[in-house]
């Protein structure tokens, strides 16, 4: 255990937490080879699996304005929800940093959306060591879609066209 909630386990535990996690893991590492990264040269891969029970990949693309680039965690959820997913089970991110990276505060957010409950795996393409963790764990008191219905305002559906 090292901050609330957050574990810090292997690849063979991992897969006791979700016996997916090899095959979102594999397509993480593909996409990790597919990133964009001139700038910072920090290639990072994700994968999420959607409630369908498939798994899209992700990586980060940087733009030359900086601001633009989006993070491998949130390219994959765009991928899950235009290809059709309203539920995301379980993200799994790839960094090529010895110790695993955990998700960043935007792509935390994003995820959030999908629930408090989503399994967060973050692992190494240069070790065995994956931090294991909740949304929830992640975003403690996060603003979500129940925030919105607290305060009255209309929400119609999930906000896609049916
Ligand atoms: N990055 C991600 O793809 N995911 C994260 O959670 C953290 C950061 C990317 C964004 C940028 O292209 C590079 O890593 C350096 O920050």
């Amino acid at each position: 255990m090292t901050e609330t909630g957050v574990e810090l386990i292997d690849r063979t535990e991992a897969v006791a937490r979700l016996p997916e996690f090899p095959d979102l893991l594999a397509v993480a590492l593909t996409a990790q080879t597919r990133a964009r990264a001139p700038y910072s040269n920090f290639r990072v891969g994700a994968a999420v699996l959607g409630g369908s029970g498939a798994v899209y990949p992700g990586c980060n693309v940087e733009s030359a304005s900086y601001g633009a680039t989006i993070c491998a965690e949130r390219s994959a959820i765009v991928g899950a929800v235009a290809a059709g997913e309203t539920v995301i089970r379980a993200c799994v991110v790839v960094t090529p940093t010895a110790v695993p990276s955990s998700p960043c505060g935007i792509c935390r957010q994003l995820l959030r959306e999908f629930g408090t409950d989503l399994l967060v795996f973050a692992a190494s393409s240069l070790g065995d060591g994956v931090y294991f963790a909740t949304v929830g764990d992640l975003l403690p008191l996060s603003f979500g879609p129940a925030n919105l219905d607290a305060a009255g305002s209309p929400r119609v559906s999930s906000g896609a066209l049916e």
